[in-house]
């Protein structure tokens, strides 16, 4: 290895999760929100990039880049429509993505949740429902014949950002002044690595790919007598999830930017470091300092970057950032951190949920009306990379 280059048999990749390029999710709870009176969803899903359809075109974009990953994620709505009514033609649909994969020399990685539940389940319990762990436990057992030939299965994607949402949405209803991501609700934490520990029971007992949750990871900088609030935040959004994955066999780690505090908490980032998504800062140093984190509260973990990205018009500051970003991964891997592999949030410009399709964070566009893909330069600059396994 150089001081620009990453290990052997390292995975380069995109992703891409299911109610956010499929199109046509209508039985779940995320539909029923974006069509909800006062939505907080500026506009519906619709048909997203089509990619129900069109995925084999998109795993051809992937591997015709230079590729060798591609993450993507099981519509429990689809799978299960009602409880306990199986539609084995869309458990196939994703065994063909699986298989698709696999045909064109790309390495699968598949979420089995990723945000998104079934209306059935939002009216009877939702995630923090008493029946949900074992739902998600048969979800489990029905969707693992799909995934077998997966390299890597997650079960839950970032289910300490799901944590936040609810304290988010309440500080919305009361007005009050978002200035970065708040602590998660202790309750709902508690819930998810619950419903993370039953999926895992199933993969574990089936003999599933190696398994593992996707979490948030951010960079926490003290700005200056913050460290009593960081580490409390620290300690909420990332230990205690971290600490809940020992024994997986992974961790996926999902990294965009910093968190910054001072003797009052959370200070907002100044307005023209902020990217066109979130209010977040544009850090892409972020990415080194999260991995190395992890890597100190679970020493012995093969850690995967299953997301990193940015969301701008500008290509040009795509490539820019992300070449920042793997530079300093670069660095943090030559200090020892078992980093195995970097998938790219998104293959596509696709549906960033409240903020519908304004959001840019694809290596590729996207056609509203057509669907019609026309890469950007970054798909094939991130696909040189991947054939040099650095940045040369
Ligand atoms: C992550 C989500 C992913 C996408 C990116 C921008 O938190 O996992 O679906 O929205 O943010």
């Amino acid at each position: 290895m150089t001081a620009s280059s990453f290990p052997e048999n390292f995975l380069w990749g995109t992703a891409t999760a299911a109610h956010q390029v499929e199109g046509g999710n209508v039985n779940n709870d995320h539909w029923e929100m974006e069509h909800a009176e006062h939505s907080p969803f500026v506009e519906s899903s619709g048909d997203a990039c089509d990619s129900w359809h069109r995925w084999e075109e998109d795993l051809d974009l992937v591997a015709g880049a230079g590729l060798n990953t591609y993450r993507f994620s099981l519509e429990w709505s689809r799978i299960e429509p009602e409880e306990g009514e199986v539609s084995r033609a869309a458990l196939d649909h994703y065994r063909r993505i699986v298989d698709g994969c696999r045909d064109r020399g790309l390495t699968p990685i598949a979420t089995l949740v990723h945000f998104t539940m079934p209306r059935w389940l939002m009216h009877d319990g939702g995630w923090t429902g008493q029946k949900t762990g074992d739902r998600i436990a048969r979800f489990t057992e029905l969707a693992l014949p799909a995934v077998r030939d997966a390299a890597y299965v997650a079960t839950i994607n970032e289910p300490n950002l799901m944590a936040v949402q609810p304290v988010i949405g309440g500080m919305a209803r009361r007005g009050e002044e978002i200035k970065g991501l708040p602590v998660p609700d202790q309750a709902v934490s508690e819930a998810l690595i619950g419903l993370h520990q039953r999926s895992m029971a199933v993969l574990r007992g089936a003999g599933s790919p190696p398994a593992g949750m996707t979490l948030v990871g951010l960079e926490y900088i003290d700005e200056g007598g913050g460290q009593e609030p960081m580490q409390a935040a620290r300690a909420a959004m990332m230990d205690q999830f971290l600490t809940a994955a020992e024994g997986d066999d992974f961790v996926g780690l999902q990294i965009y930017t910093a968190q910054r505090f001072g003797p009052e908490g959370l200070i907002a980032p100044p307005a023209d470091q902020q990217t066109l998504a979130h209010g977040m800062e544009r850090r892409p140093r972020a990415l080194s300092a999260a991995v190395r984190h992890a890597a100190t509260v679970l020493p012995d973990m093969p850690l995967l970057v299953t997301e990193n990205g940015i969301a701008t018009a500008d290509d040009e500051d795509r490539i820019r950032f992300t070449s920042d970003a793997l530079q300093s991964l670069c660095e943090a891997i030559a200090d020892g951190v078992d980093v195995r592999g970097y998938v790219h949030w998104s293959l596509l410009d696709n549906f960033e949920w409240m903020l519908g399709f304004a959001p840019t964070f694809g290596l590729v566009a996207v056609d509203r009306e057509t669907f019609t893909r026309t890469p950007k330069p970054s798909l094939a600059w991130l696909g040189e990379v991947a054939r040099r396994n650095g940045l040369g």
